[in-house]
């Protein structure tokens, strides 16, 4: 079979997922694709096609999963079913924190910063920051909850960053549980970014896509109530970290939730609201 016999058959309606598995599974890119239609298909290549164009199709598994990688932020990681497919809005914490080490840098602050990536996942927040501002970060602490995700993190840091360019840390905790075993964090200047499950439970099982609720980690997304007592419980742990900004995504009613309940310690500002409803906050211990 050629690539044109393959694209043209009408039995295959999803053209970009074909496209894209072919990409793929050939490695070119699309226009050498185009170029070669009337090629014939290896077998090999064609069993990979068709086996992840089922999976797409019958078995709803998102594309990201059965490639196995994801565009974020300019740069490609590994994503498998233990971490969550990277949401576009979330690029943009990583332009806030670029944003606001450049400010600091034109202001008052020669030294370097200290990175924390909590609930790291596949690494795409604290991984990205380090990729966009090398200069300006030496010691970065990516930790998660889950092994399985850390594991992921790992294979993107060192797929992207070379090994000795940072003081670097994967670490299994709770949130932020770690601070005060690292003394160097109590006396550098902090970043600390976060994307945490935040969705109330019952938003999710009524309003996630059905692949969202079939492939990725329900764990990464939901928490109960209200949704914000994995961010209650990681600002009580830097509470006395005056040194540490945050960089947050949540809903917007929660930002709103969370300024009343803890006006007495913190400040809260808005960096960038997606939709209505997505929310990128800056805040800190007063
Ligand atoms: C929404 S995902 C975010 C992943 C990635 N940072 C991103 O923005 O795409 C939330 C992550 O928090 C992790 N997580 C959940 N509970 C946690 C906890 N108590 N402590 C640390 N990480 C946790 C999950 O395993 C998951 O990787």
């Amino acid at each position: 079979m050629t690539f044109w016999e393959l694209l043209k058959n009408p039995k295959f309606k999803k053209k970009s997922v074909l496209e894209a598995l072919i990409k793929e599974y050939t490695n070119q890119k699309r226009e050498e694709i185009w170029l070669h239609l009337d090629d014939q298909i290896d077998s090999d290549v064609l069993i990979k096609i068709l086996k992840g164009y089922g999976e797409y199709v019958d078995e709803k598994k998102p594309l990201e999963y059965i490639l196995g990688h994801v565009d974020f932020f300019g740069y490609q990681f590994y994503v498998n079913q233990y971490t969550i497919i990277p949401r576009p809005e979330t690029e943009y914490m990583i332009e806030a924190i670029d944003n606001f080490v450049k400010e600091q840098k034109k202001t008052d602050f020669d030294d370097f910063f200290i990175l924390l990536d909590i609930g790291t996942g596949s690494g795409i927040l604290g991984i990205s920051s380090l990729l966009q501002n090398p200069d300006n970060f030496k010691v970065a602490f990516l930790s998660d909850i889950s092994q399985e995700a850390l594991d992921v993190a790992k294979i993107n840091y060192n797929k992207l960053i070379e090994i000795d360019r940072y003081d670097i840390s994967f670490l299994r905790s709770d949130l932020a549980a770690f601070v005060d075993d690292y003394p160097i964090i109590r006396q550098g200047r902090v970043i600390l970014v976060a994307n945490l499950p935040y969705i109330p439970d019952d938003t999710f099982d009524n309003n996630a896509l059905e692949n969202v609720q079939k492939w990725e980690p329900r764990l990464a997304f939901v928490w109960w109530d209200d949704g914000l007592n994995l961010y209650r419980i990681m600002f009580d742990q830097v509470k006395t970290y005056k040194n540490i900004i945050m960089f947050l995504e949540m809903m917007t009613w929660q930002v709103e939730i969370l300024r009343q309940e803890f006006w007495d310690w913190m400040e809260f500002e808005e960096v960038k609201t997606f939709h209505f409803n997505i929310r990128i906050v800056k805040c800190w211990v007063k």
